[in-house]
């Protein structure tokens, strides 16, 4: 099959909604095979459902995974690699975040966040790589945030959380070299995009205040589209970034440049 990445299996966590599903798409459309993964079930089913209608059967697969779960994520990579028949991308991406200055939140929310949001990246980069040797070239993509590199005075988990995503990707980049491995890893660093993480505020706030609040700190005046981190992480599952590893891409409108 033609496409940019022909080819290449990739596993995907946190693809029942958002940038998780919007990259499941994307890579599908140009060529891949794609795992969903999902501690919504339900929702992991009904995107890969919908993959296959568009893209044919046996394109796309959905499995159970609580990111958090170590016997979890080695059943779903088992499982993954069978259907697929490998495993060559590793994407994760599910995450989330909890409100609270450092002298709001609470404990609980902090181990809930650094589980979910850097515990995932360790537990799941580590089993699969066995699989991912056996098909290199390999590309693991980490969803990070600009608010891995920038921070605020409300968000210190958040901010902490995907701080240690980024320089663990960096970590994984070097680790692989040494080993000889043709597995590259690099982090996504987006600013606000139009997903449903965005929800509690546009409840708080209404659609078009909240979006406004978000858009006025951003240069470029507005928040991105799923389809601006789909695009970046199709350039980085495919082979045309094959020279970059240990980097971030920063997909924030220019946040960062000011
Ligand atoms: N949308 C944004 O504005 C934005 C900006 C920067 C970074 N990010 C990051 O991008 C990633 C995706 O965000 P999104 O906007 O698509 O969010 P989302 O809330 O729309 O989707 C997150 C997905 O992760 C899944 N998930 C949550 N906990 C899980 C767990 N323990 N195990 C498995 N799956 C779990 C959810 O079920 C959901 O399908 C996250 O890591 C997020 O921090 C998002």
């Amino acid at each position: 099959m033609a496409g940019r990445v022909a080819g290449k299996k990739a596993f995907i966590t946190g693809g029942a909604q958002g940038l998780g599903a919007a990259m499941a798409r994307k890579l599908a459309d140009e060529g891949a095979k794609v795992s969903v993964a999902d501690i919504n079930h339900e929702g992991a089913k009904a995107v890969a459902a919908e993959i296959n209608a568009a893209c044919g059967e046996g394109v796309a697969f959905a499995f159970p995974l609580d990111v958090t779960k170590e016997d979890q994520w080695i059943y779903a990579l088992e499982e993954a690699d069978a259907a697929m028949g490998g495993i060559s991308v590793l994407i994760n991406n599910a995450g989330i975040s909890r409100a609270g200055n450092i002298e709001q939140l609470s404990y609980e929310d902090w181990k809930l966040v650094m589980s979910v949001n850097v515990d995932s990246v360790f537990l799941g980069t580590k089993h699969a790589l066995k699989y991912m040797r056996d098909h290199q070239p390999g590309s693991i993509i980490n969803i990070s945030s600009i608010a891995g590199l920038i921070a605020a005075h409300n968000s210190p988990v958040y901010n902490a959380s995907k701080a240690g995503v980024w320089l663990l990707s960096k970590g994984i980049a070097l680790h692989c070299a040494k080993q000889g491995l043709d597995i590259r890893s690099n982090s996504i660093h987006p600013t606000f995009i139009d997903t449903p993480i965005l929800d509690p505020l546009r409840q708080q706030f209404g659609t078009e205040v909240a979006h406004g609040k978000l858009a006025r700190q951003i240069p470029l005046g507005h928040i991105g589209e799923p389809e601006d981190i789909a695009n970046a992480a199709l350039y980085l599952a495919s082979d045309e970034s094959k020279f970059m590893t240990g980097a971030e891409l920063k997909l924030d409108g220019g946040i960062s440049a000011m």
